[in-house]
C-alpha cells in the first residue's frame, strides 16, 4: 500500500507539469442532483432492512423514534452534508478530508478524521456491491425460471446458499452464477462512474430513479390486491398485514434497543454519516439551493421507504404465511425475506415471473444508484489531491476494489460481511456524523454555517434547526455513540458473537481493514505536503 502512495505521489506530481489546470466537474440539471442523492438514499436498506427493523421492533411504533431520529438527526445531517460539501467544493475539495480542512483551517489533524470519509464508503462498497450482484441474478432467475422448481421456504432457502456457494446442491454445484453476476455488476458501477459526474452518475440515476419507482408501484399494487389466497384463512390479508407491521407495540418505545435501532436505521437510509452526499455537493456551484434539493432528497427516500418498504415485503409474507411464520421470517434477517420469501411469494401469484423480475429490478436499481455513490469519494479524492484524471483514477480504484471484493464472496459463511458492515457501515457513520456536526456547529459556527446554509436556498429552514444543529443533533449523537458503544462495540471488538472457527477469519479482515485505513491517511499526509494553501473560488 505505501508503494502505491508513494506511486500516486510521484505519477500527480508529474502530470502536474505537463497537465493544464482541469475544469472540475459539476452536476447538468438539478433533477439530476436530486436523483442522484435520492439514489444514493434509496438502497437494499428501504426495501429489506427498513421492514424487518419496523417488524422486530414494535412495528407501528417504531415509527416513533424512526421520525424522532430522522426530525433530530437526518434532516439536520442532510443540510449539513449539503451545505459543507458545496463549501468544500468552492475550494475544489470533494472529500472529507479536504472539506474538514477548509471547515477548521488552522487544524492539522481534523483532515484525518476526514480518512472516515473515504474508508466507510469504500468499505460498504466492497459488500454492498455482491449483495447488489444477487439482486441482478435474482431477476434473471426469475425470468428464465430457474428458481421455479423451488416450492418451500427450506427449497428456497438450500437454493440461495448453493448460490452463494455456501452448499452444493441440485441447484448450484459451484460459485460460477454468483462470480458472474458479480463481475456484470461490478463492471457497471465502474463504467458508470468513468463517465463522470454528468454524463454518467446524473444520466443514469435520471432514468434509473424513474423505472426504480415504476417497479415498485407494480410491486406494491400487486401485493395489496393479494385478496385471500387460502380460502381456509380469511384474515390472512394485505389489510391484516399492513397491519400487523404498522399496529403499534408501545410498550416497545421503553427499550432503548429499539431507538438505537431507528436511529442507525436512518443513518443507513439516507447515506448521511458515510462522506457520499459530502461528495456530490461538492459538485455543485455557489449559488446552488441545498435546503429544498436536499429536503427533497429526503422526502423522496422516505416515500420509497415507508410507503413501499413498508408495504411490499412484510404485507406479502403475512398474506401466504400468516401472522407467526411472518414473525420468524422477520427475525431471520433481510436476506431471506429478499432472496427466499419473496420469490416464493412471487412463484404464487399469476405472472410471478414478472413481478418477481419487477422486485428484483427495483432492488437492483436500488443497489446500483447507492453503490456508485460509495465509490465516487475515493474517485473524487484521488482526482482532486493527486491531480490524476478521472479515467485513470476509476482505473486504479477499480482494480484495488476488485482485489478487496474477494473476501465477501469467498468468505460469506464467515462472518466477514457483518464485520465489514459493522465497522464501514455502522461505527464510522456514527463518528463521522458526531465529528461532523460538531465541526459545522461549533467549529465553523452556526452563525456562519446557518448563512452558508442559506445561500441560493429556495426556502427558509425553520429557525428551530438552528438550535437543533448547534445542540440537539450533537447530543444526540454523542448519546448513541456511547451507549452503542458499550452495549454493541465492546462485545463486537472482543469478539464475543464470533464462532471460535471464524476468529482468524474475522481478524484478518480486520487487519485488512486497518491497513486500508491507515492506506488512505498516508495519502492525504502525502497530498498535503505538495498542498499549497488552499485557494477560494471565485
Ligand atoms: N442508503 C443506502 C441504502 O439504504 C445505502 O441501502
Amino acid at each position: 500500500m505505501d508503494l502505491s502512495a508513494s506511486f500516486l505521489y510521484n505519477w500527480g506530481k508529474m502530470r502536474e507539469n505537463v497537465k493544464k489546470p482541469k475544469e472540475r466537474q459539476a452536476w447538468g440539471t438539478r433533477f439530476g442532483i436530486i436523483m442522484a442523492v435520492a439514489g444514493s438514499a434509496v438502497g437494499l436498506g428501504n426495501f429489506l432492512r427498513f421492514p424487518v427493523q419496523a417488524a422486530q421492533n414494535g412495528g407501528g411504533a417504531f415509527m416513533i423514534p424512526y421520525f424522532v431520529s430522522l426530525f433530530l438527526l437526518g434532516i439536520p445531517l442532510m443540510w449539513i452534508e449539503w451545505t459543507a460539501g458545496r463549501y468544500g467544493g468552492g475550494y475544489e475539495h470533494s472529500t472529507a478530508p479536504g472539506i474538514f480542512h477548509t471547515l477548521w483551517e488552522k487544524n492539522r489533524f481534523i483532515k484525518y478524521f476526514g480518512v472516515i470519509g473515504i474508508f466507510g464508503p469504500l468499505v460498504i462498497f466492497v459488500y454492498y456491491t455482491y449483495v447488489e450482484s444477487w439482486t441482478l441474478a435474482y431477476s434473471f432467475f426469475a425470468l428464465t425460471g430457474k428458481y421455479s422448481p423451488c416450492t418451500d421456504q427450506r427449497s428456497m432457502q438450500d437454493f440461495l446458499l448453493g448460490f452463494q456457494g455456501l452448499q452444493k446442491n441440485q441447484y448450484f454445484s459451484s460459485l460460477f452464477w454468483a462470480y458472474l453476476f458479480f463481475l456484470i455488476t461490478f463492471l457497471l458501477n465502474f463504467a458508470i462512474i468513468y463517465r463522470g459526474i454528468t454524463k454518467g452518475i446524473e444520466k443514469f440515476c435520471k432514468y434509473a430513479m424513474p423505472i426504480l419507482f415504476l417497479c415498485g408501484f407494480i410491486v406494491a399494487i400487486r401485493v395489496l390486491f393479494l385478496g385471500t389466497p387460502d380460502a381456509q384463512k380469511p384474515s390472512w390479508n394485505s389489510i391484516n398485514g399492513l397491519a400487523f407491521l404498522w399496529n403499534p407495540d408501545f410498550s416497545a418505545l421503553k427499550s432503548a434497543k429499539v431507538w438505537l435501532a431507528a436511529a442507525g436505521q436512518i443513518f443507513f437510509t439516507l447515506s448521511v454519516g458515510i462522506g457520499v452526499i459530502l461528495t456530490y455537493a461538492s459538485y455543485l456551484s455557489k449559488g446552488d439551493d441545498v435546503a429544498l434539493s436536499g429536503l427533497t432528497a429526503v422526502a423522496t427516500n422516505e416515500f420509497a421507504e415507508v410507503v413501499l418498504g413498508g408495504s411490499i415485503v412484510i404485507t406479502s409474507a403475512f398474506v401466504f404465511f400468516g401472522p407467526l411464520a411472518t414473525q420468524e421470517i422477520a427475525k431471520s434477517g433481510a436476506f431471506n425475506l429478499g432472496f427466499v420469501t419473496m420469490p416464493l411469494i412471487f412463484l404464487k401469484v399469476p405472472l410471478g415471473a414478472i413481478f418477481g423480475a419487477c422486485w428484483f429490478m427495483m432492488l437492483f436499481l436500488a443497489g446500483i444508484t447507492s453503490s456508485i455513490s460509495l465509490a465516487q469519494p475515493a474517485v473524487a479524492f484521488l482526482e482532486d489531491e493527486f491531480d490524476i484524471d478521472r479515467k485513470h483514477a476509476v482505473w486504479f480504484l477499480g482494480i484495488i476494489c476488485f482485489f478487496l471484493c474477494q473476501p465477501p464472496i469467498f468468505l460469506l459463511g464467515h462472518g466477514v460481511i457483518n464485520e465489514m458492515d459493522f465497522w464501514g457501515g455502522t461505527f464510522c457513520l456514527v463518528l463521522f456524523a458526531a465529528v461532523e456536526t460538531v465541526l459545522f456547529g461549533w467549529v465553523f459556527g452556526i452563525e456562519k454555517a446557518w448563512e452558508e446554509m442559506h445561500k441560493g436556498a429556495d426556502i427558509h429552514i425553520p429557525r428551530i434547526y438552528k438550535f437543533i444543529i448547534k445542540y440537539i443533533t450533537p447530543l444526540f449523537l454523542f448519546f448513541i455513540l456511547g451507549f452503542w458503544f458499550y452495549q454493541e462495540g465492546i462485545p463486537v471488538m472482543l469478539m464475543k458473537n464470533v464462532p471460535e472457527a471464524d476468529k482468524p477469519n474475522i481478524l484478518a479482515i480486520r487487519f485488512l481493514l486497518i491497513a486500508i485505513f491507515i492506506s488512505i491517511a498516508v495519502l492525504v499526509r502525502l497530498a498535503w505536503q505538495k498542498r499549497k494553501v488552499p485557494v477560494k473560488k471565485g
